[in-house]
């Protein structure tokens, strides 16, 4: 459940969200379905209009019609109430139209209330157009709130943000142009995932953890986020930004700093901000040398022939990566990084692998000794897990590897990530938000460099495979393998 008093706070405020890019992928299978079952659950505002714009000349009516598709409705009644909160508004927020009736609409409402809505502007549009639609928020005067109070709007960018160092740069000027610091809520949904954010409780509020969570004792940490569909209908987001851009720079690298930080010193947002910017400063920049020998990028065969696909498009669906943390905790020890699109299955997960010193005393029960892990799993399941070893059950002396697992069953009333998160930006909580990207970037960009200029070069894998042989080798070449889905727990 949220907390408790977000759940108070948020029925007494006044909101007006607009969500830009509304006929979209993210707005019709994340935002609306999560504003519907926020609906559902008397978790929105009571007082609220939720404004859809996009550049498709609809009514009120076929829009809400396309978001009616994706949501689950078991009550005909939940729906009618929710379809009036909606509207629509054809709008180019990238060539400056329609942005006066967004605004005109917004006084509307205020004047109807007679109160001063907190307005919200969601950019679930195409980044690369965030340039020019920021310019065009800020021209517009949308970043100022209602005019009647100083209630100062709030805009909410998803990633990713920029496509290198540089251009992030030149977009975070673009919005300070208009918004402060405290109105910007960069989201990233895998930090509200509900595993995700018992990481936190797991490593920082168990004392059994920390004096092992360091290069003394872990041999190696792997991430791996496997998906088994193809990029679908987002070929001309997805061939822009690549699986690097897509969910390295910004899902895995905040999974890996959740894992690795020191502990903030409180848990808000400006020391967990402090604490993550520590771990990305310290990753290791690897030479375009150093990026061919411990990089590996794929690309399915097939994605060729996807809708609006380049045919010789050198986009990457599939990367490996093998990095360091240079601080005292992390150093020398492995961290490997996997992603790819139409691979064998859904698994997203970490495993910390811890080291095996040989067990002396148990010699002739076991060929080879089992290290002990510590799986903190998203997908197929929630939940974290833990892998000892113990004595098979019966006469015999014979040892096994045995899973304790904590499953993350869903919740009735827990929310998804994207239902959390707009709680959080309604009622003005930062926390899950991201701070300034640059650092991520600045690790990201020689890799990216480094394979534009094909190094090393983009191979191909087999749909339903696990990726390339040449991320298998990049591993084995240490002697280890990958981890997932070998240790998945929770098995339902
Ligand atoms: C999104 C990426 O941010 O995260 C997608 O753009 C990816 O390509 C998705 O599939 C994974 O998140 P989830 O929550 O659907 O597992």
């Amino acid at each position: 459940m949220p907390k408790t008093q977000e759940m108070e706070k948020i029925k007494n405020i006044a909101v007006a969200f607009v969500v830009f890019g509304a006929t979209g992928d993210l707005s019709r299978k994340k935002i609306f379905p999560s504003f519907f079952e926020l609906a559902k659950s008397g978790l929105l505002p009571q007082n609220i209009r939720i404004i859809g714009a996009a550049r498709s000349k609809l009514s009120k009516e076929e829009f809400t019609d396309i978001i009616r598709e994706h949501v689950q409705i078991s009550n005909e009644e939940d729906w009618k109430k929710f379809a009036l909160l909606v509207d629509y508004i054809p709008c180019d927020v990238e060539k400056n139209e329609g942005l006066q009736s967004i605004s005109q609409k917004l006084d509307g409402f205020e004047k109807e209330a007679t109160i001063c809505p907190q307005r919200i502007f969601y950019m679930a549009v195409s980044p690369h157009i965030y340039q020019q639609a920021f310019e065009n928020i800020g021209t517009n005067n949308l970043h100022l709130g209602c005019t009647s109070h100083n209630k100062k709007s709030r805009i909410v960018v998803e990633k990713p943000f920029g496509y290198d160092f540089e251009s992030a740069q030149a977009l975070q000027k673009t919005l300070e142009k208009f918004f402060e610091e405290e109105q910007i809520f960069r989201i990233d949904h895998f930090l509200a995932k509900q595993t995700v954010q018992n990481i936190f409780a797991f490593r920082f509020g168990n004392e059994i953890f920390e004096p092992i969570w360091n290069r003394n004792y872990v041999d190696n940490i792997q991430i791996t986020l496997a998906e088994y569909p193809g990029i679908g209908k987002r070929g001309p987001f997805y061939d822009k930004v690549g699986a690097l851009g897509d969910v390295v720079q910004n899902h895995l690298l905040q999974l890996l700093t959740l894992v690795t930080m020191e502990k903030p010193n409180f848990f808000d947002q400006t020391s967990i901000r402090e604490r993550k910017l520590e771990i990305l400063n310290n990753l290791k920049k690897y030479t375009q040398k150093e990026v061919e020998t411990n990089t590996v990028l794929g690309q399915y065969e097939g994605y060729l022939t996807e809708e609006n696909i380049p045919k010789d498009s050198k986009t990457e669906t599939f990367a490996a990566l093998k990095l360091f943390i240079e601080n005292e905790r992390w150093a020398g020890v492995p961290i490997y990084i996997r992603t790819g699109k139409r691979l064998m299955g859904n698994v997203t997960s970490i495993i910390i692998s811890f080291k095996e010193s040989g067990h002396k005393i148990f010699e002739e029960l076991w060929d080879k000794p089992i290290p002990n892990h510590i799986t903190i799993q998203i997908q197929p399941t929630e939940g974290i897990g833990i892998r000892i070893v113990a004595k098979k059950p019966g006469f015999a002396s014979e040892l096994e590897p045995i899973d304790l697992e904590y499953c993350y069953k869903a919740e009735k009333g827990a929310p998804n990530a994207y239902e959390r998160l707009l709680i959080d930006i309604m009622v003005g909580d930062r926390t899950l938000f991201l701070g300034q990207i640059g650092p991520s970037w600045k690790f990201i960009d020689p890799i990216r460099n480094a394979w534009d200029a094909g190094m090393p070069k983009l191979v191909t894998y087999e749909p339903g495979s696990w990726g390339p042989k040449e991320a298998e080798e990049l591993i084995k070449r240490d002697g280890r393998e990958w981890l997932a889905p070998l240790l998945t727990i929770c098995k339902i």
